[in-house]
């Protein structure tokens, strides 16, 4: 079973339209890689100035939310049909800082992830575990729960267009990278989700990241592990080291 690699940044409220475009310009050189799907997800105001950056070159552009209704009184929202317009493919969607900042719970992303199949986005969905969780040694359960709630009611066959990433809170802008052995086990634990829910060869078509503190010194190893077929990756999307990563 061959998974393409998808490697994307999430670049979170970094970057102001204009910085945004001088980044595109910094990363550009640095990512053509055709054996790998190249993905920034950027803030919402910046994906009109950086689809038009990357235009003609092999990344796709991504949200890094979206609202689950089409159109209306929703202030501040946007909605899939925008980020399509925009040039967007992409969306992220379940980040634990919108878990944890925004209080964004299950049911609602899995709203969220129907409507991004719905429109034709793919959704990156995220899941992971705190500190709290690893040590009481509920984390398989943990993500189990997640993944079966955001994809509940999710046919095989949309299944399959959406990746999951796999992101330990507790290594999220920490430094603190998990171990490829602690990433692998989660993410064949995912794997063996999506078999249960769906059967073995939808679960070998999806595609799961790894993400938390990913850099140009852990990529290659983390990337090695067989269930591991990308990364998602916040710091280190924002300077050179994410073209070593996508090479990597
Ligand atoms: P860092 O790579 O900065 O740890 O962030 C990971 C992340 O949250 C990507 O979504």
């Amino acid at each position: 079973m061959s998974r393409k690699r998808i490697i994307a940044g999430n670049w979170k409220m970094n970057k102001t339209p204009s910085e945004a475009k001088a980044l595109c310009e910094t990363l550009i050189p640095l990512v053509g890689n055709d054996d790998v799907e190249v993905v920034f997800c950027v803030p919402a105001i910046d994906i009109v100035p950086v689809v038009e950056a990357v235009k003609g070159t092999n990344i796709g552009v991504g949200a890094e939310n979206l609202y689950i209704e089409d159109s209306g009184a929703y202030t501040g929202e946007i909605s899939a049909d925008m980020i399509l317009d925009a040039g967007a493919k992409y969306v992220i969607i379940g980040h634990s800082e919108r878990r944890e900042y925004f209080k964004e719970d299950d049911e609602f992303l899995n709203k969220k992830v129907k409507k991004a199949i719905e429109k034709g986005l793919v959704p990156i969905l995220c899941c992971g575990e705190s500190l709290e969780q690893r040590e009481k040694g509920v984390t398989i359960d943990w993500i189990r729960l997640q993944i079966k709630s955001d994809l509940d009611g999710v046919s095989a066959a949309d299944a399959k267009k959406v990746v999951i990433a796999y992101e330990p809170i507790w290594a999220i802008g920490t430094g603190k990278t998990a171990t490829s052995d602690q990433a692998e086990e989660v993410c064949a634990a995912i794997r063996a989700c999506l078999a249960e829910i769906y059967d073995q060869e939808t679960a070998d078509a999806i595609r799961i990241q790894y993400g938390g503190s990913m850099n140009a010194s852990n990529a290659a190893e983390l990337l090695s592990k067989p269930n591991i077929d990308g990364g998602l990756i916040g710091g280190a999307s924002l300077k050179a080291d994410f073209g070593q990563i996508v090479n990597a």
